[in-house]
């Protein structure tokens, strides 16, 4: 694999390998198996890869988040190592490479906007948006792969690629899950130790509310699954919602689910310092 830094150089390599499909796995780095498991994917579908690392400061909305994101470089090279070829690329730019010129688009997802992730971290996902649309623009790829893990943020994605006309394939891949459970997060590293131990019940309670769907209320569910959680010294649940997999349109009732559709538990968490996302899929 090669390392690049810069816009120009990028686009030459891509052009002058000419081997299409090419395949984009954008992310921010502190890589783990997750991240892999969306390069793996790529490299088995597409003669030419493209991963990028750049922590983007436009999705941050908590300065402190931002500072604190963990930065692991040569952990990451040489992770990627192990799982691309000699002419997939890894893109490692910085911020005058992504925003040459201030950034003053504004994005609307619909219901997207209203919901979950959007509602508690306002100004994130016109962020993601931003930087999306241009490392779409640098690396033009024919299949880009994210995480279900971030399901609110793989739903925009869709929609700014049909928004934008892009013919890019958008390809969402399973959440990779430590032993206990807990999803994999680049953030799962700064959790303290007492804090990482008891982690892997965001997963077991919400598995719960997935099996509960069958013979309870949604406002019992609901109360389980922030009760249970609470129950752990440090731990308070910020949002649990059960939303269609399309627009995310959370519901109140189980009367609005209609069977054999999928629908997804979703959920954010505060773990000590730091928040957590998760989800699941769920069925009537
Ligand atoms: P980042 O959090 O680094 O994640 C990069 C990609 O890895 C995303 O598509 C995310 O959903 C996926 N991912 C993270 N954890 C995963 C897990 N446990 N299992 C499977 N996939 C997982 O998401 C971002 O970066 C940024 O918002 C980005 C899209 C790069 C834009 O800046």
């Amino acid at each position: 694999m090669k390392v690049i830094n810069k816009v120009i150089r990028l686009r030459k390599r891509i052009a002058r390998l000419n081997l299409r499909p090419v395949g984009f796995v954008p992310t921010m780095g502190a890589l783990h198996r997750g991240h892999l498991s969306l390069a793996e994917k790529a490299v088995s579908e597409c003669p030419l890869v493209v991963v990028s690392i750049y922590v983007n400061p436009s999705q941050f909305n908590e300065a402190d988040d931002l500072k604190n994101y963990p930065r692991t470089p040569e952990e990451d090279l040489e992770l990627l190592c192990r799982v691309l070829r000699k002419n997939d690329l890894v893109f490692m730019p910085d911020d005058r490479e992504i925003y040459p010129a201030e950034d003053n688009r504004v994005f609307s997802f619909g219901n997207l906007d209203n919901v979950m992730e959007a509602l508690h971290r306002p100004g994130h996902f016109n962020g993601v948006a931003k930087v999306v649309t241009r490392l779409f623009e640098i690396v033009n790829p024919d299949i880009a792969w994210f995480g279900i893990k971030d399901l609110q943020q793989l739903a925009v994605i869709r929609k700014l690629a049909v928004q934008t006309g892009n013919s890019v394939v958008i390809k969402g891949s399973p959440i990779v899950r430590e032993s206990d459970g807990l999803a994999m997060s680049s953030r799962n590293a700064l959790l303290e130790p007492a804090i990482r131990k008891n982690a892997g019940v965001i997963f077991r309670t919400i598995s719960e509310a997935s099996e509960m769907i069958h013979d309870h209320t949604m406002d019992e569910i609901k109360e389980y699954v922030i009760n249970k959680i609470s129950e752990c010294p440090g731990f308070s649940v910020e949002y649990f919602e059960i939303a269609d997999d399309t627009d995310l349109v959370t519901l109140s009732e189980k009367c609005e689910m209609q069977e054999g559709k999928d629908y997804f538990a979703c959920i954010a968490v505060r773990a000590g310092k730091i928040r957590l996302i998760d989800n699941i899929g769920i069925r009537l």
